[in-house]
């Protein structure tokens, strides 16, 4: 089944083109790859499906419903969207650095009433990245990079979501916190069920952590393929592995 469709999206920044007829689609359960350059348009296609930019052209369905419109059409706020079940760990991470780590995952939880269901999910965060556990109390800025990642991953899955956005998990991380960072994604996909949708500046992990895998260029998707085909591509080998 699909879970998320793109259907020809364009997003311009004043008279900057960052995206020009985007399709894609991410079926349901699987770890999807979006590869590119810088500046290519990655995080503005991941902002546009939460509704953090708006559409000039296309549509954004979710789960078979409409979520984003041009901009003169109505749409979901992002909140609304969150609440459908759709969580973004953006680029940078974005953690509330002076907040201590329990406090950051509170935050994710916004849209949870019940506080015994918060108090469940945090220790269920807790056990499934143990420094967290270890460090609830400590403010976030005390915490390594690749802690606070893990951080934002967690607060991103206090909604519960459906579909989890990354924005280049394993940006300015040491190799091995980026390949424990991408176990846990797979984990994440393959035990909670949570599909995963990822952009990724390291196109040789992502690409073998996921089903399937675009390429935007300049704001265009020019290939698309299973993840292991795009691996043994030339013209991807050339362009982002460095072959
Ligand atoms: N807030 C903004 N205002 C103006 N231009 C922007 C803004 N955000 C991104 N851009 C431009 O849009 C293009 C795509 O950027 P971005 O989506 O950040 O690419 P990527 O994530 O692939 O590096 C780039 O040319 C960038 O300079
Ligand atoms: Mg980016």
């Amino acid at each position: 089944m699909e879970k998320l469709r793109i259907n020809n999206i364009s997003v311009s920044y004043g008279s900057i083109r960052a995206l020009s007829d985007v399709s894609m689609s991410v079926a349901e359960g699987d770890i999807v790859a979006l590869i590119g350059a810088n500046g290519a348009g990655k995080s503005t296609l991941l902002n546009a499906i939460v509704g953090l930019v708006p559409l000039q052209n296309g549509e954004i369905d979710f789960e078979g419903e409409k979520i984003c419109l041009p901009k003169h059409h109505q749409k979901l706020s992002t909140d609304l969207i969150v609440r459908k079940g759709i969580a973004l760990v953006p680029e940078g991470r974005h953690v509330f650095a002076d907040m201590t780590v329990e406090e950051n995952l509170d935050m994710g939880a916004f849209m949870i009433r019940d506080q015994s269901v918060i108090e469940k999910r945090k220790e269920e965060m807790y056990d499934f990245f143990p420094i967290l556990g270890a460090r609830k109390k400590q403010k976030t800025r005390s915490l390594s990079g690749g802690e606070q990642q893990m951080m934002a991953i967690a607060r991103a899955l206090m909604s519960n979501p459906k579909l989890l956005l990354l924005d280049e998990p394993g940006l300015g991380l040491a190799p091995l916190i980026v390949q424990d960072i991408f176990n846990k994604i797979k984990i994440i996909n393959e035990e909670n069920k949570v599909t995963v949708f990822l952009v990724e500046q390291n196109a040789r992990l992502a690409l073998r952590t996921s089903d399937y895998g675009y390429v935007l260029e300049n704001g265009r998707i020019v290939l698309e393929d299973k993840g292991e085909n795009l691996l043994n591509n030339e013209k991807v080998q050339k362009a982002y592995l460095g072959a």
